[in-house]
């Protein structure tokens, strides 16, 4: 978008008080944006219609840690030779197997999080856990649960389907090994349906082997995504075989819609294939039919037909329109399958002249990449936190997320898609041998109907293929391009390239993305005016929430122009990929901080610094940067604190970041004068330190639009508690996100405040994980206690499936000092429809 434009849409009149706190606020705006409350669980990572069974297999494991080098600790695996030796001989998968000791968890689990720090330099990019061959006694993991299957199951199919796990899954169920699973991000999924016991007890076992990892990254450790077990019809659709595709002709949508249907009976089928399409209210909309085809035993047949759809909604990063289709599978005048896919109507191009044009229109790709994990709880993210950490990137005017580096858990696309949340989807193995292509199949095969994808990424950052090896690297990358176009045709294809992007993995893309190096993308512009392209990753800017100063023996960084040498400030680099109308934007490396790869320090950080915002998501300064420039809405922030205390007369950095056109600042009272903001840049200002308060005007057209203060605060004598929802649903699985602070004397956020806060909860809920955003912060993430950091701690909540109460108290916790008024809260858990589930067995 051209810079005066940003600028025009910016409402002009009124005067503002900015809000520098991040909660409420945005959740409600992004709650408003979806039109009401989001669901808890996530309808689209449910599709399952009558008469399919899609059921939770999250609730009532038991696990226990096994050992990768001993087998007498690892329930006899591996003692002998013969574990495989016999089919269903493995006891810890039967009847009279004693599991009593083991500890009772719900998936999604991640028991990384849980294990202490160790300071091993080897264990660094995995945040210091100890986790892989040289730590066998907390690398391995096991599950086990018991469940019923109905006799009425019998000539049913029915499947358990992982969304993902950590890392290395053995499956057993009843004495029998059913299947494994060697990498950590795509889903998988195992045919039951001869090993079951019918009107009986069933047996399942889960080893899982966190030795080996996938990345440079914390990646957790155990089943961190959810579990399904799904039952259908011996006559069903295919895994993500269903695909409606949509053009826009004119007035209308044409929909191309196709399906998979296999028999699995003991006899010829003869099926029909029906689609029924629904608005986002239920309406429906159109209709479709494939006729009747014959399908052998052990057979597939695949069927389309086409659809219209008249004056279709548009799906917009705005107005994230959604419809689906209901697609349904007839044999004999009997439903035997149905599921629902979401879809959308909407054009992606990408184009070397124009940039990146949504539904005809250029739009800027204003986007961060993100890893998966969260404060206090790891890798394992109940569903709410991916709609939570969307809404802190939303706020800030993100509007496209890439999955760096994985393949992401469909709760996030999900999210995307209803958020209006663009994304670059990314696989994690460049690839072309079996298992990258296999999971780049699942990986496109799952989303192509998500409409918030508009790029697939084939990977990130492969130097040896992009350089001593660029003559096999361009083959790779061309197999699996070709296998992305062959699956989904209306997507492009790109990959995160570190380089000159001249040969190599680069020549069968169909767009370029440039990492970092700014010094190349105007050259390949000129030089290949034909092929279209982006920043896939830029940025790697550095700062540590409210510090303010880069000081090694603190490993801080200070929140005004930390980076590393390879990359660039905020402003570096949207100067460049904001202003060129040939490029479509790009991506900052990181939206939120993550684990691991703790970057610009070693031990004791450890998690990056990269964030936009911290790990709880609370944000720094820079997010107020994005939000003056890719926001609509006037802005401005002004940093840093003004507790300063001993550094009476130093002269202290003052930076405005506003999309304003003039700030004037003042200290108690006393006018600096006023500057005029750059496009796309800040104001700063040198002050000499006393005590009191700085305050920031800014203005438009002469007029005072908006103001904030920074004042020096007393110290801390209350706390204050407050969550982004104070009802949530009773169904084991929601959240309320609870934001801590320290409160002075008159009420004002100590925003160095550093004190350790014990958390009682009681009621209908348990607390699942506790942050505070420092990098350098080894308390456990599973504690009732927590120190803030610089101000604030962040506390999760997790409903239990009671509908009640939970009540929150924050209180002053084993430090010397005055009494803290402690703060309560009450959280309502309210009684829903609950996500059909596997039945919990025994009470533990
Ligand atoms: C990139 C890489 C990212 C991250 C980043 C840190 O080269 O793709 O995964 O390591 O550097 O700046």
């Amino acid at each position: 978008m051209p810079d005066m434009t940003r600028r025009d849409l910016l409402a002009s009149g009124l005067a503002l008080s900015a809000s520098s706190l991040l909660g409420r606020s945005s959740w409600a705006r992004t709650a408003a944006l979806l039109g009401g409350d989001l669901p808890a669980g996530s309808a689209a990572a449910v599709p399952a219609v009558a008469p399919r069974e899609q059921l939770l297999f999250d609730f009532g494991w038991k696990f226990t840690f096994g050992d990768g080098s001993d087998p007498a600790k690892d329930l006899g695996f591996g003692f002998g030779q013969g574990d495989f030796a016999k089919t269903g001989d493995f006891k810890f998968a039967k009847a009279g197997f004693d599991d009593s000791k083991w500890r009772t968890i719900n998936f999604p689990h991640d028991w990384a999080v849980e294990l202490p720090f160790v300071r091993d330099d080897e264990q660094k990019s995995h945040g210091y856990k100890p986790l892989g061959r040289r730590y066998p006694e907390t690398s391995v993991g096991w599950y086990r649960r018991e469940f019923d299957i109905a006799a009425s199951d019998l000539g049913r199919r029915i499947w358990v389907e992982f969304d993902g796990a950590f890392r290395d899954v053995l499956v057993f169920l009843n004495g029998c090994f059913i299947g494994r699973n060697n990498n950590g991000y795509a889903p998988f999924r195992f045919d039951l349906t001869d090993f079951l016991a019918y009107g009986a007890r069933n047996y399942m076992v889960l080893r899982v082997d966190a030795s080996f990892g996938d990345g440079w990254f914390y990646e957790g450790a155990g089943v961190y995504r959810h579990v399904w077990l799904t039952k259908t019809d011996a006559v069903h659709l295919g895994k993500w075989d269903s695909i409606v595709r949509s053009t826009v002709d004119g007035n209308s949508a044409v929909l191309a819609v196709s399906t998979v249907v296999e028999n699995q009976s003991k006899r010829t089928a003869s099926a029909k294939v029906s689609w029924k399409i629904l608005d986002k209210n239920g309406a429906t909309v159109a209709n479709a039919e494939s006729p009747e085809q014959s399908i052998a035993i052990d057979g597939t047949a695949t069927y389309s037909a086409t659809a219209r759809i008249a004056n279709p909604a548009l799906w917009s990063v705005d107005d994230p329109h959604l419809y689906s289709a209901v697609v349904t599978v007839v044999s004999e005048g009997q439903v035997r399958d149905a599921e629902r896919v979401t879809f959308g109507v909407r054009t992606a191009v990408f184009d070397p002249e124009k940039g990146f044009l949504l539904n005809g229109k250029p739009l800027k790709i204003q986007g961060t990449c993100n890893h998966q994990d969260h404060a206090g709880v790891g890798a394992a993210l109940p569903d709410r936190l991916q709609w939570f950490r969307l809404a802190v990137l939303r706020e800030m005017g993100c509007n496209a997320v890439r999955t760096s580096h994985n393949m992401p858990t469909p709760e996030w696309v999900d999210a995307c898609d209803r958020m209006g949340m663009m994304m670059m989807c990314e696989t994690r193995q460049m690839s072309s041998n079996p298992e990258g292509m296999q999971q780049l199949e699942l990986m496109v095969k799952r989303y192509r109907n998500s409409p918030s994808i508009i790029i697939w990424s084939v990977g990130n950052e492969e130097w040896l293929l992009q350089g001593p090896m660029a003559e096999q690297g361009a083959k790779i990358v061309a197999s699996m391009v070709r296998r992305c176009h062959e699956l989904d045709p209306t997507r492009v294809v790109s990959a995160a390239v570190n380089g000159d992007n001249e040969k190599g993995v680069s020549e069968a893309l169909d767009i370029i993305g440039f990492n970092y190096n700014q010094k190349y993308p105007d050259g390949f512009h000129k030089k290949y005016p034909q092929r279209a392209l982006y920043g896939s990753e830029t940025s790697s800017a550095i700062c540590t929430r409210g510090e303010y100063a880069t000081d090694p023996l603190r490993n801080t960084v200070n929140c005004y122009d930390g980076v590393v040498p390879w990359g660039e400030t905020p402003e570096g680099w949207w100067k460049f990929y904001g202003t060129r109308d040939w490029g479509a934007g790009g991506f900052a490396w990181t939206g939120f901080d993550y684990r691991g790869e703790p970057t610009p320090y070693g031990w004791p950080s450890i998690n990056s610094q990269f964030g936009i915002v911290d790990m709880c998501g609370f944000p720094k300064d820079h997010f107020y940067y994005y939000k003056a420039w890719w926001g609509k809405e006037p802005s401005l922030h002004l940093f840093p604190h003004w507790n300063w205390h001993g550094r009476e007369g130093d002269e202290i950095p003052v930076w405005v970041y506003s999309n304003l056109e003039e700030v004037e600042l003042l200290v108690n009272g006393k006018s600096l004068g006023s500057q005029k903001v750059p496009d796309l840049g800040h104001v700063e200002w040198k002050v000499k330190y006393e005590p009191g308060a700085i305050e920031a005007r800014g203005s438009k057209d002469g007029k005072v639009v908006l103001t904030e203060r920074r004042e020096t605060t007393g110290p801390t004598v209350s706390l204050r508690i407050t969550a982004d929802r104070t009802e949530i649903n009773a169904d084991g699985e929601d959240l309320a996100i609870v934001k801590v602070e320290a409160l002075d004397r008159e009420g004002r956020p100590v925003p160095i405040a550093n004190n350790t806060i014990g958390f009682k909860v009681s009621g209908t809920g348990a607390l699942i994980g506790v942050g505070n955003g420092d990098p350098n912060c080894q308390e456990s993430d599973k504690g009732t206690t927590r120190s803030l950091f610089n101000g604030l701690a962040q506390v999760i909540l997790q409903s239990t499936k009671r509908p009640g109460e939970i009540h929150i108290e924050a209180v002053k916790e084993g430090w010397e000092g005055p009494e803290l008024t402690p703060a309560k809260l009450v959280i309502t858990t309210k009684a829903v429809e609950l996500r059909p589930a596997v039945p919990i067995l025994r009470e533990r």
